[in-house]
């Protein structure tokens, strides 16, 4: 049974990746310091799994705590998703960013080096295609990011593949998500923000229970549909998917992977608001404000070489996406809090 060391794994994604792990016979050991969760989500993923999780509560940027976890465990693999993620933070404290996800995933790379591990898994994003000349995007399109966040995600990838330059025994694979949203069917973990939320999903959800008096729809004047942005929403349990699939067959890779994961299909604003409404039965105020600064008109996937290389597929639509993300909210109002 091989060990898997999950860097982030009580945040949004890790959590609900921590399932599929464990059912997929994944030995799991969660690396977290909690600067963006609690440890209550894995305490509800065990209550889930039936089974005691391994935690070790650590930061990327310490050696020494990386040490610890490579010298008590013998870890096969590592899912990096320890990370800071919110993208006008970034613009006001980039060192912040660059230190916690480069310099982190730096110092995990050489603690993963000197103890024999090889193998990682890492989260990033489409960002990292800035504002795309068409869609659907594939993975040769050209990157440029727009923000301190989206460039940490680019230094990481190209120093991943440096990494694989020298030393061509590494097996690595990057994920490109596009938007993740959604939760666990049975509505105990979910997105749990720590502050007002910046994403749209949590945000229609926290107006739905009335912890927001109305969304702000970011322009409605793009050239869309409707005049509303337009993402390739994937339900985190779709996402925690190609995750499982690209660790069953990193082994056989003898090429750092680039691959995206979203399901190729591109919703508005709008299409999210109506969609949120039918699932949940609740009306969501909203107005229209101006452009958010960096945002671009419309961003999907091509998601035809996941299926091709890891036979993964996004299997739910934007009902279920929305429905999953009610019952989270409905049934846990203030998050793990
Ligand atoms: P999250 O904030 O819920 O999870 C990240 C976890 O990493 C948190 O539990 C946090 O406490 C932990 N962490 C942060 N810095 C750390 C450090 N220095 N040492 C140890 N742990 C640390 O975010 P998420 O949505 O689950 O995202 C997971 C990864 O996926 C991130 O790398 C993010 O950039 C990437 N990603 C997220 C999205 C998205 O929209 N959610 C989209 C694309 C990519
Ligand atoms: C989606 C759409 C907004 C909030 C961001 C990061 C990206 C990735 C995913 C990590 C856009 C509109 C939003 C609101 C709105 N994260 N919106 N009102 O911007 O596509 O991507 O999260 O890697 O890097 O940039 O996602 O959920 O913020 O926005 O109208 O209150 O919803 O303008 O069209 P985005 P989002």
């Amino acid at each position: 049974m091989k060990t898997i060391l999950v860097t982030g794994g009580a945040g949004y994604i890790g959590s609900h990746t921590l399932i599929l792990l464990i059912e997929a016979g994944y030995n799991v050991v969660v690396f977290d310091n909690f600067s963006n969760s609690s440890i209550e989500s894995v305490r509800r993923v065990e209550k889930i799994v039936d089974r005691a999780i391994e935690v070790v509560e650590g930061d990327i940027r310490s050696r020494e705590d990386l040490d610890r976890v490579f010298k008590r465990y013998k870890i096969d693999a590592v899912i990096h998703f320890a990370g800071l993620k919110a993208v006008g933070e970034s613009v006001s404290e980039p060192i912040k960013y660059y230190e916690n996800n480069v310099y982190g995933t730096i110092n995990l790379c050489k603690v993963m080096s000197e103890n024999g591990c090889k193998s990682i898994v890492f989260s990033s994003s489409a960002t990292v295609y800035g504002n795309p000349a068409s869609n659907p995007i594939r993975e040769d399109f050209p990157t440029g990011a727009t923000n301190p966040y989206g460039r940490s995600k680019l230094f990481i990838e190209e120093i991943l593949r440096d990494i694989f330059i020298s030393d061509n025994s590494w097996r690595i694979v990057i994920l490109r998500y596009f938007n993740p949203v959604g939760a666990y069917k049975s509505g105990v973990i979910g997105e749990d923000p720590a502050d007002i939320p910046n994403n749209l999903m949590p945000f229609i959800s926290q107006t739905a229970i009335g912890k927001r008096e109305y969304l702000s729809v970011f322009g409605d004047d793009y050239d869309t549909h409707d005049g509303t942005g337009v993402r390739d929403y994937i339900h985190v349990m779709d996402l925690a998917d190609g995750h499982v699939k690209a660790l069953d067959k990193i082994d056989s890779f003898n090429r750092v992977m680039t691959i995206n994961l979203g399901t190729g299909k591109g919703y508005s604003v709008l299409d999210m608001v109506k969609a949120f409404e039918r699932a949940s039965g609740v009306k969501i105020p909203y107005k229209i404000a101006p452009r958010r600064a960096g945002d671009i008109a419309t961003c999907y996937a091509d998601p035809s070489y996941a299926r091709e290389i890891l036979g993964w597929e996004a299997k739910r639509g934007i009902e279920e996406m929305c429905e999953d993300s009610w019952r989270w909210q409905s049934n846990n109002p203030n998050g793990y809090r």
